[in-house]
């Protein structure tokens, strides 16, 4: 049945697409299970949660607008394309509706090109794009003749359509049958996965905004409040500077400097831009700030503390902590300083 030559002495096609689809098809069950795994991909807090990248997209997305929409069910999303990636890897893998499973694949990869990775620079540092295309020729041939479920099946179908039996409604509800097996196999796995994720804690990535704490507004005063009474110290990305006591430099209240622990990171929102932002506090009193949003695709970083860098959750860009420099690609180039002021009152102030 799964003969690699034609009698023609030729190759059948789905042998020669065999590496291709297990690799598509054990990378997005990969995907699917990691996200599931990972509580911080469904915490919105989280700079690694989809709720961030959609956020980061929203911003610069051809598609803004569907994306704001989403903002609100973001967690939704999330686990429909972790389901989604699960149950496309499945099938691939198996060779069960292969080329349905492809075409999904590739709307998957297509919506995640048009919103998590289309300001990729140069296009083809953005994976999406790559997967997209890697789809097409298990969309055009599906399994081919190679070992799959799909094969076996059509193999059966022929067999007793010699026989002359009724094989059309027997063919049917087999691939339903196991489409229900390989669904349920998707419910059940998934919810088990996400399950151990919480028990141990989630997936510890590089970049997954451990120790990542937003800032509570207002400490003294509402939010947007400009010229704090006093200045203890001040700082921008890149370096730190300390101001005359007694000083009142103008700028826009974010946040309580307590909630950044010290060898620890917290977000907040630049007023001016809107961007999410990331304030570090490397040492006491000593804060550094940068506009959080990766200049490779537009997703959101975070601090690591334990290698004292910056990292992006989607590509794996770095960037040094102190300065904002790039340490390592794809982006090409550092995260923007943000000037930022503490206050004698105890507050954080972005200054223009
Ligand atoms: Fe690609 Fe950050 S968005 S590395």
């Amino acid at each position: 049945m799964w003969t690699v030559q034609r009698s023609d002495g030729t190759v059948a096609t789905g042998w020669v697409l065999m590496p291709l689809r297990l690799f598509l098809g054990v990378t997005f069950l990969f995907a699917g299970l990691q996200k599931l795994a990972n509580p911080a991909f469904f915490r919105s807090s989280s700079p690694a949660s989809i709720h961030a990248q959609l956020a980061g997209a929203a911003r610069s997305s051809p598609v803004h607008g569907l994306l704001s929409h989403l903002l609100g069910i973001a967690p939704a999303v999330g686990l429909v394309i972790a389901l989604g990636e699960v149950a496309i890897g499945i099938a691939v893998v198996l060779g069960l509706l292969t080329r349905v499973a492809a075409i999904a694949g590739m709307a998957l990869s297509f919506g995640l090109f048009l919103t998590v990775s289309f300001h990729a620079s140069p296009y083809f540092t953005g994976s999406d794009i790559v997967f997209f295309f890697a789809w097409t020729p298990l969309a055009l041939a599906g399994a081919a003749g190679a070992p799959a479920l799909d094969t076996w099946l059509a193999r059966s179908h022929e067999a007793d359509a010699v026989g002359g039996h009724g094989v059309s409604r027997r063919e049917v509800l087999s691939k339903g049958a196991l489409t229900g097996i390989v669904a349920a196999a998707v419910v059940v796995g998934g919810g088990l996965t996400a399950l151990l994720g919480r028990v141990v804690g989630g997936t510890t990535s590089s970049a997954n905004g451990a120790g990542t704490r937003s800032l509570a507004g207002g400490g003294s005063g509402p939010t947007g409040t400009t010229s704090p009474p006093t200045t203890a110290a001040s700082s921008g990305g890149g370096g730190s500077t300390t101001s005359p006591a007694g000083s009142t430099p103008a700028g826009t209240e974010v946040g309580p400097a307590s909630s950044v622990p010290v060898g620890g990171s917290a977000s907040f929102t630049d007023p001016s831009t809107g961007d999410p932002g990331l304030v570090i506090q490397g040492k006491a009193g000593d804060f550094v700030a940068f506009d959080a949003v990766c200049p490779h695709a537009g997703c959101t970083v975070a601090y690591v503390p334990s290698a004292k860098i910056i990292a992006c959750p989607c590509h794996g860009s770095t960037f040094d902590a102190a300065t904002g420099n790039v340490l390592n690609g794809p982006a090409a180039t550092g995260l923007i300083p943000i000037k930022m002021a503490k206050g004698s009152n105890g507050d954080l102030y972005v200054q223009k």
